[in-house]
């Protein structure tokens, strides 16, 4: 017997094109992947590639001591006297390297998009792991409440494209400074005359970080909870009239949206506007996207004031909200599958159908009818060709639609499969 194989390490996935689980297939994440480049860049975002490493420091400023993320989360190790942690989101890098650049001062206005694997040290579970990818975007140098109203209205058209249905936006506002001082002094005396319904966790919470007692999953049915103030009380006249113009611009547009008047997010670093797209069918970690507005964490980070708003979307939870609407897991458009005798017309045929934008695979296994067939089943194929003596000498074949089990009959050439491929959609 050969020795114990290695796993993979607790709470990392592999992302296959087959043989793991349906929200870990290939065929979905590419599809979203695809989806938000086309919706991000048809709105100006250019894409970025940040380290997966940046100095510790630069999260325990950015994000905030006392979240959960940097409290207990962080993959951290030494190198030569360094401090490194794996980067467990992607504003604290992105900022980082909007300032290093001094685009701060040269060229504020930035839209910024970003795909790539996140790290946080939590307790797996599911739709939780130690590793996990983020499309994010990160829109720097505009103030205006009509960014906020992009940004949502551009998320509305990402989930439309992506065919997620029941999609709840949840959007409130966390303030500026002077509004979340006065709601963190007034949250503070209104968890001091309710402590005793609060769980340990928030007894100490509502000393170091009011806010975030709002969204304690333990404490959700209290009294405590269900009498809190609301931030709204407290509102300064400007993050007020911020606020009311994406809601009514959201109105206008009808970009649903619900007020969600207990949605404060975990990272510390946000002003006024603060967003969550929930999907339903996952279980606790229901969150597939959060987001907002961080007015300050240029500065905070060495930078220029520069205002800032942005998003991160998680890539496992999209994928399992497609897989369980049964969203038709994406394979290529076609597979040809050769007979003795036939494998160079087979590949001919196959750059010809590819010339017309097509994806095309070539069962060139030599094998069994019976196993190429069911292999193009298993790949997901749209359609199956049978390529044999026959059919090279008449110039036709029958062209198999594996979803709907129906065939058609087409002439071997390129245009004619592809016309026939786009009427089977
Ligand atoms: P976040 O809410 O911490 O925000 O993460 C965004 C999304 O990443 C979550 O809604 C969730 O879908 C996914 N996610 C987070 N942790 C995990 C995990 N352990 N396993 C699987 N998925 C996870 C941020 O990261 C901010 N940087 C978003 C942002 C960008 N705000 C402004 N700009």
């Amino acid at each position: 017997m050969g020795a114990a194989s290695v796993k993979a390490a607790k709470g990392m996935k592999d992302v296959l094109p087959t043989g793991v689980e349906e929200h870990f297939l290939t065929g979905f994440w590419d599809k979203i992947i695809q989806v938000s480049t086309s919706v991000l860049e048809g709105h100006g975002f250019r894409r970025v590639l940040l380290p997966a490493v940046e100095e510790t420091r630069l999260f325990a400023r950015g994000i905030g001591e006392d979240t959960d993320i940097v409290g207990k989360e962080m993959f951290t190790f030494e190198r030569s006297g360094d401090s490194l942690t794996l980067r467990p989101e992607g504003t604290a890098g992105a900022v980082r390297a909007f300032i290093e650049h001094n685009l701060d001062r040269i060229d504020p206005v930035q839209r910024w998009w970003y795909f790539g694997p996140m790290f946080r040290a939590e307790r797996p579970q599911a739709d939780r792991y130690r590793q996990f990818y983020q499309i994010g975007a990160e829109f720097f140098g505009v103030a205006s409440p009509y960014a906020d109203v992009e940004l949502l209205l551009l998320l509305y058209q990402w989930c439309q494209k992506l065919g997620l249905d029941s999609v709840q936006v949840g959007i409130n506002t966390v303030g500026d400074d002077e509004s979340r001082k006065a709601y963190r002094d007034r949250l503070q005396a209104h968890w001091q005359a309710h402590q005793g319904e609060l769980c340990d966790n928030c007894k100490r919470r509502m000393h170091t970080n009011p806010l975030r007692v709002l969204d304690c999953k333990a404490d959700l049915a209290s009294e405590a909870l269900k009498t809190a103030p609301d931030i709204m009380e407290v509102l300064s006249d400007a993050s007020r009239k911020h606020f009311e113009v994406v809601i009514s611009e959201l109105e206008a547009l009808k970009v649903p949206h619900e007020r969600d008047p207990r949605l404060v997010r975990g990272l510390d670093y946000y002003t006024g506007t603060v967003f969550e797209l929930t999907a339903k069918g996952l279980g606790a970690q229901n969150a597939i996207l959060g987001g907002g507005r961080y007015d300050n964490l240029v500065e905070d980070l060495g930078g220029s004031p520069v205002p800032a708003i942005g998003f991160a979307a998680g890539v496992e939870r999209i994928a399992r909200v497609l897989a369980q609407q049964k969203t038709r897991h994406p394979g290529p458009d076609l597979y040809i599958m050769p007979m003795p005798g036939a494998h160079r017309r087979a590949l001919q045929l196959a750059d010809e159908v590819r010339s017309f934008g097509m994806q095309v695979e070539v069962d060139v296994s030599e094998g069994r009818l019976k196993k190429q067939m069911k292999r193009a089943d298993r790949q997901n194929a749209k359609a199956a060709l049978v390529l044999g003596e026959d059919e090279l000498v008449n110039g036709r074949a029958k062209l198999k639609y594996l979803d709907k089990s129906v065939e058609n009959d087409v002439e071997l050439h390129g245009k004619a499969i592809c016309l026939a491929l786009k009427e089977m959609v």
